[in-house]
């Protein structure tokens, strides 16, 4: 019988790995492009709304903490770094593009991620690990939750149609498959962004 020295149990999966440090990172700078974003808002409501979005992606940034420790992923230092650069300047340049840019911008980046979670639950089925299918699921559901969020703001706005066009995410073009009207059930949820796969 062929026992292991080491008690470390790792993640056989390149790609897996670099996914999970970068969502770890990449949810703070969500988080601090948030606080930039709540900040330079007027309206009340927007501000409320803004800041829970803001608690999710610190939650979402524990909850990927906790999966990379069960497998002793070290943070990467470097994209700490880089997203801590990243958050704060986009934290900063919400008070100076007005009112529209920040709302469309964070819908964009929002559709982007939701896939990251549907991804990370492919990957690890590749393994036979199931154990993650609910806590990637809620946290794939919570981005395409601020994804429609973020649309809702703007979708009346007559600058929307134009940045669709050169930006490629809006009313009609979303970068995932998701519909929160009719969801799949977490069992088949792996099903999701599979025509989204580089
Ligand atoms: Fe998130
Ligand atoms: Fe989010």
């Amino acid at each position: 019988m062929k026992m292991s020295q080491s008690s470390e149990i790792t993640l056989d999966h390149k790609e897996l790995v670099d996914l999970l440090r970068m969502a770890y990172s990449a949810e703070k700078a969500a988080s601090f492009a948030y606080q930039g974003h709540a900040a330079s808002v007027n309206n009340v409501e927007e501000k409320a709304a803004i800041r829970q979005i803001e608690l999710d992606e610190w939650n979402h940034r524990a909850e990927v903490l906790a999966i990379m420790k069960q497998y002793n992923i070290p943070v990467s230092k470097w994209y700490e770094f880089r997203f801590y650069v990243i958050g704060k300047t986009i934290s900063m340049s919400c008070h100076f593009i007005g009112w529209f840019m920040p709302f469309y911008f964070a819908g964009k980046l929002e559709s982007g991620n939701v896939c990251e979670y549907f991804r990370m639950m492919q990957y690890f089925h590749s393994l036979g690990i199931l154990e993650y299918n609910t806590i990637l699921y809620e946290m794939g559901m919570k981005e395409k939750e601020h994804e429609i969020y973020f649309l809702s703001k703007i979708k009346n706005k007559k600058l929307l149609p134009f940045f669709e066009k050169l930006f490629a995410w809006g009313s009609a073009k979303s970068l995932n498959d998701v519909d929160l009207e009719q969801k799949y059930p977490i069992e088949s949820s792996a099903l999701y962004c599979k025509k989204n796969e580089d």
